[in-house]
């Protein structure tokens, strides 16, 4: 893939975002969620591939946009996979909360996990602890290693973790190990990547979250010299049957970053809806601009581009699908 398309891609999340940005804090996840598909849709028209979505918005009789399977792009240029999620935490721009995000990767063909629609355990790390830390340690061994490699107490490390009913093990035994927990209420792309942004402060993001999230992050933890280990979480027999029938002959094996992201030519894109860890979210600014802040890399470069990008929005309903905004 050219380096050029990075710019093209990074216009793609923004328009979803942009998109999306207007129903903050109005209670209405769908139409958060449907008006970033339908601009990311659009939008991605323009951009030079001839892409397959293989991570998208459901399958193709469950979603009219973006789903599996899906042909993307203008029809010209390089063949890849394209893995996308318009709006990562629609229940946050719902409740006008932190980390929503819009997202995209994109690698060349056959080079993304098509992973099924199912919980992954997850353990993410950014540069410095990668490589040291496995899925399948206990976490306190996993705490001792991280504090050891970081230079740091245990009682320093700050562990990302969202905020569920199903990690009340987890969180006991994290807060019996000490570490200071920083709980995200939605949006397991953004705790994932946390690690991989010093500015962050946090150590290590832990527990379970959406598989396709799962290889969305470890796209862009390839990007950022960091890692993520996964497993998949089938709850019954035919969850199991779907895993093995997308290709994972053995549904409980730890994923590792080659598993999920076969190839370094890889570029990762997000614009924040709302303001998170590491990128603003959409603000409006007087003479009809919005502004947006996004995070555009290649893993082949290991380049991080932070753009900020002021946007002209002449005469432009904010809620396009909804009049009596207008
Ligand atoms: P949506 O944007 O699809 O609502 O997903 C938000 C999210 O928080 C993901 O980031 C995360 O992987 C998943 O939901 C966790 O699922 P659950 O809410 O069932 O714990």
């Amino acid at each position: 893939m050219e380096r050029e398309l990075a710019l093209e891609i990074v216009r793609v999340t923004e328009l979803a975002a942009l998109a999306s940005a207007p129903w903050m804090g109005r209670g209405e996840k769908i139409g958060a969620d449907g008006a970033a598909t339908e601009a990311m849709r659009a939008m991605l028209d323009s951009v030079s591939v001839q892409g397959t979505v293989v991570i998208g918005e459901g399958e193709m009789d469950e979603a009219p946009m973006l789903y599996i399977g899906e042909q993307v792009g203008s029809g010209s240029g390089p063949e890849v996979d394209v893995a996308v999620d318009p709006l990562e935490g629609t229940n946050i721009v719902a409740k006008g909360l932190n980390n929503a995000m819009s997202v995209i990767a994109v690698a060349s063909k056959g080079q993304l996990l098509h992973a099924p629609d199912m919980y992954m355990e997850k353990l993410a790390v950014g540069p410095q602890l990668a490589g040291k830390v496995k899925l399948t340690d206990s976490m306190e061994r996993t705490l001792a290693t991280a504090a050891n490699v970081l230079d740091k107490a245990v009682s320093d490390l700050t562990v990302m973790v969202l905020d569920r009913p199903r990690h009340e093990t987890l969180i006991k035994t994290l807060r019996k190990a000490g570490v200071r927990i920083k709980f995200l209420s939605d949006g397991d792309v953004a705790g994932a990547l946390a690690p991989a942004f010093p500015e962050t402060g946090i150590d290590l993001y832990v527990g379970s979250g959406g598989a396709p999230e799962g290889v969305l992050a470890a796209a862009a933890l390839h990007c950022l010299g960091g890692e993520l280990q996964g497993r998949l979480m089938p709850s019954d027999g035919k969850e199991y049957e779907r895993c093995v029938k997308m290709g994972i002959s053995d549904p409980y094996k730890v994923l590792t970053m080659e598993d999920m992201v076969g190839t370094d030519d890889v570029i990762f894109a997000a614009t924040g809806v709302t303001p998170g860890e590491f990128l603003g979210g959409v603000r409006y600014l007087p003479d009809q601009r919005a502004e947006t802040h996004s995070i555009v890399m290649r893993a082949k470069t290991r380049t991080i581009r932070f753009i900020r990008t002021l946007h002209y929005l002449p005469n432009k309903p904010l809620l396009r699908n909804r009049p009596e905004f207008a």
